[in-house]
Formats: C-alpha cells, sequence, structure tokens
C-alpha cells in the first residue's frame, strides 16, 4: 500500500470503465486523481463515489480539443501542484462496420479521440512533467494495436499508432 503516496495522477476517460477502476487503485495507494470526462453527469456521479478513497478533482473535457486539454492539465497544476502520472486513457471504438461501409466521418471521430486527443495529452502533460524533471505517461493502446480487429478499421489505426508515440 502507499505506492504512489502523495503523486497527482490524471486519468483521461476517468469516468467510467478502466479509468474509474484505474482512479480507485491509484486513490488506494495515496495519490490525488483527476479525472477527466466528457460527460459531466458522470463525472460528478465518479467524483462522488471515488471521494471516499482520497482527494479527487473532476474536468469536464473533450480530449480531441486542443483548449479542453490545455484547460484540464491547467486545472489538475494549480489543484494539485504537479502531474505525476498520466493514464491517457479515453478512446471510443466507433460504428462496427466493413471498412468499404465506414463512413470517413465515423473514421475521422474516432482517430480524432483515440489518437489526436493522446497526442494532445501528451503535448500538454509532457510540458510539466518537463519543467518538474519526472512524470511517467502510460498511453492506452489495445490488443486491436498489435494486429487489427475485423470490422473496426478506425479503432485498429488509431490503437496501432498510439504505440508508436514517443
Ligand atoms: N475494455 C477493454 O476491454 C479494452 C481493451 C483494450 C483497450 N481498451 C482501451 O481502454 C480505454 C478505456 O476503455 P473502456 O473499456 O474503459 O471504455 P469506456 O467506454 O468504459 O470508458 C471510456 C471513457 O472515455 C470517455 N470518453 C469518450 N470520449 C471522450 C472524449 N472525447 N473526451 C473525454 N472523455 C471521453 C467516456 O465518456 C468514458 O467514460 C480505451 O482507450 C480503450 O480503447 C479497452
Amino acid at each position: 500500500m502507499g505506492r504512489v503516496e502523495g503523486k497527482v495522477a490524471v486519468i483521461t476517460g476517468g469516468a467510467g470503465g478502466l479509468g474509474k477502476v484505474t482512479a480507485e487503485y491509484l486513490l488506494k495507494e495515496g495519490a490525488k486523481v483527476v479525472i477527466v470526462d466528457l460527460f459531466e453527469e458522470s463525472l460528478e456521479k465518479t467524483k462522488k463515489e471515488l471521494s471516499v478513497f482520497g482527494e479527487v478533482l473532476a474536468v469536464q473535457a473533450d480530449v480531441s480539443k486542443e483548449e479542453d486539454v490545455e484547460n484540464y492539465v491547467k486545472a489538475a497544476v494549480d489543484q494539485f501542484g504537479s502531474i505525476d502520472i498520466f493514464f491517457n486513457n479515453a478512446g471510443i471504438v466507433g460504428k462496427i462496420a466493413k471498412t468499404v461501409d465506414t463512413k470517413a466521418e465515423d473514421f475521422d471521430k474516432v482517430i480524432a479521440v483515440n489518437l489526436r486527443g493522446v497526442f494532445l495529452g501528451m503535448k500538454h502533460v509532457l510540458q510539466v512533467m518537463e519543467k518538474q524533471g519526472s512524470g511517467s505517461v502510460i498511453n492506452n493502446s489495445s490488443i486491436d494495436g498489435l494486429a487489427g480487429g475485423p470490422q473496426r478499421v478506425a479503432y485498429s489505426a488509431s490503437k496501432g499508432s498510439v504505440k508508436n508515440f514517443v
């Protein structure tokens, strides 16, 4: 226990799924946690549930929008003074369809969240970590990033690309 005592963790897609579970785990290990998500209502509900384990800040943001990303990074630093752990996790699967049946706008939407969102998160969080001289970034890819899954061309392409970020 206490393996991340006093550390500050920012988790995108933190209102549900893997992000929420990770937030709970890090809180129990002593971190302060910033959950970032698209949906205000689920954010507030999750914040309430998680607050029994420790300090939680909830920030509404669309990870594909640069001004929203700048805002969640600033909010985290204003509230807790640093970002030590960044779980760059928010992602969507998109519509399941054969490549030939996938609309370009559906492809773009998945790429905007899964790829642009992960890039923007790294771009702005790494500026904070560079100043601190420390920090850890975990980009969430998928098994589909190793070998593309059927009927999810954008998801597979985005997750394959996330693996190659440096
Ligand atoms: N669940 C799995 O089996 C699995 C397997 C491999 C990889 N992953 C990856 O893990 C990550 C989380 O998956 P999950 O299963 O927990 O999904 P989920 O749908 O349960 O949770 C994703 C969260 O991201 C949020 N989100 C979606 N778009 C957003 C946006 N534009 N801005 C901010 N937040 C946004 C959603 O509101 C949601 O709370 C994804 O990147 C996913 O690709 C999941």
